[in-house]
C-alpha cells in the first residue's frame, strides 16, 4: 500500500516493530536539478521513527550520494537514531556520467574576442582533452569536435589548463543499518558464502521502457532501477513487510511485487505519487513472478 502522504505521519501510524526490512531512497539535501523537495537529508525524528517501526534484528538499506558531505550527514543521523552501522556499505556502480572541465584558453580567447584557427577535428570524449573519464566504460563520444589553435597571448600562455575538474560520481552507496547488536544469518550471508561478490552492483540506470517515457514523458529525476531494489530485497529480505518512507515513482514497491512480498510506503509530492501508482498498474501484471527468490 502507498500513501500519498509525509513519511514522519504515515510511520507514525505503524506499530512497534511491525516492519521487515526497509529500503529506501532518501532526498539526498543536494537539490538535485534545483528540485525542492531535495532540500535536505531526512531528519534524525524520521530515521527514529524508522528504527521505532523496523523488527529487532533486521536492516535498513538507505541509498545515498556519495558526496562526503553528504554521505557523513546521512551516516550520523542514521547511528543516532539507533541504527548499527558496523558493516561496510554497498555500492551502486551504474557506470554512466563522465567528469568535464572548462579549456581556460579557450574561455579566454573567447573574452579577448579573437578567433582560433581550426586546424583539424577529433572524437569528443575520453583523450579529447576536452573531456576526462572515472570509472566509466565511456570510450568516447561519437561527435567531431574543433581541434583549434589558441590566438590571445593569455590563450597560449595557458593552453593545456583546464578548470572545474572534479571526478564526476558513477555510483552511489547503500548504507547498510542495523537494528540490533548480534546480526542474525540472512540471506546476505548465505549469499556471500557462496562468494557472490556484492559490494559493487553493477546494473545500469532506469531505461525508458522502465521509466514508461513515451506514455507520461520524464516523471521522476531520480528513479533507481526496478533491478537495483530487487537485488537489495534478494539479499536481505527475511518476512513480513518491506517499507520504503520516500517511494518516489514507486521503484521498491515494482521490486516488491516481483516476488509478491507485501509493501508499505510514502510518498509527499502529489505528481510523483500519481505517477507512482500509475506505474504500479502498468508493470503490476508483468511483474509478478509469484514468489521465486
Ligand atoms: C530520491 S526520491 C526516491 C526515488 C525512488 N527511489 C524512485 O525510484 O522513484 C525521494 C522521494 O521522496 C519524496 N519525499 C521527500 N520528502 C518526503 C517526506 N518527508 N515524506 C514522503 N516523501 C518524501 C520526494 O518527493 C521524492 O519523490
Amino acid at each position: 500500500m502507498i500513501y500519498h502522504d509525509d513519511c514522519m505521519n504515515g510511520m507514525q501510524k505503524q506499530g512497534d516493530s511491525s516492519i521487515g526490512l526497509i529500503v529506501t531512497d532518501p532526498t539526498y539535501g543536494i537539490s538535485f536539478n534545483l528540485n525542492e523537495w531535495d532540500v535536505d537529508v531526512p531528519s534524525l525524528d524520521v530515521w527514529r521513527e524508522a528504527y521505532r517501526v523496523l523488527k529487532m534484528g533486521r536492516y535498513a538499506l538507505i541509498m545515498s550520494s556519495a558526496r562526503q558531505d553528504v554521505l557523513a550527514l546521512m551516516c550520523k543521523r542514521i547511528e543516532d537514531a539507533g541504527f548499527t552501522l558496523s558493516t561496510s556499505p554497498m555500492l551502486w556502480v551504474y557506470k554512466s556520467g563522465f567528469t568535464k572541465s572548462t579549456n581556460i584558453s579557450k574561455v579566454i580567447d573567447q573574452r579577448n574576442g579573437c578567433s582560433r584557427v581550426v586546424i583539424g577535428k577529433k572524437k569528443s570524449g575520453i583523450g579529447s582533452g576536452n573531456t576526462y573519464a572515472f570509472g566509466s566504460d565511456n570510450k568516447g563520444g561519437s561527435d567531431l569536435v574543433d581541434i583549434s589553435l589558441p590566438c590571445s597571448e593569455d590563450g597560449i600562455r595557458l593552453d593545456g589548463c583546464y578548470a572545474g575538474f572534479q571526478p564526476k560520481s558513477t555510483l552511489e552507496v547503500i548504507i547498510v543499518a542495523f537494528k540490533g547488536d548480534i546480526e542474525p544469518p540472512t540471506q546476505y550471508q548465505e549469499k556471500q558464502s557462496q562468494n557472490i561478490s556484492n559490494t559493487f552492483v553493477f546494473i545500469p540506470k532506469p531505461s525508458t521502457s522502465e521509466k514508461l517515457t513515451s506514455e507520461y514523458g520524464e516523471k521522476h529525476p531520480t528513479m533507481k532501477p526496478i533491478d537495483l531494489m530487487s537485488y537489495l530485497i534478494n539479499m536481505y529480505y527475511v518476512d513480513g513487510v518491506v517499507m520504503d518512507p520516500f517511494m518516489g515513482s514507486g521503484t521498491t514497491a515494482l521490486a516488491c511485487i516481483k516476488r509478491d512480498i507485501k509493501y508499505i510506503g510514502f510518498e509527499r509530492e502529489k505528481t510523483y505519487y500519481e505517477y507512482c501508482m500509475k506505474r504500479i498498474e502498468h508493470f503490476s501484471k508483468t511483474l509478478y513472478r509469484g514468489n521465486q527468490q
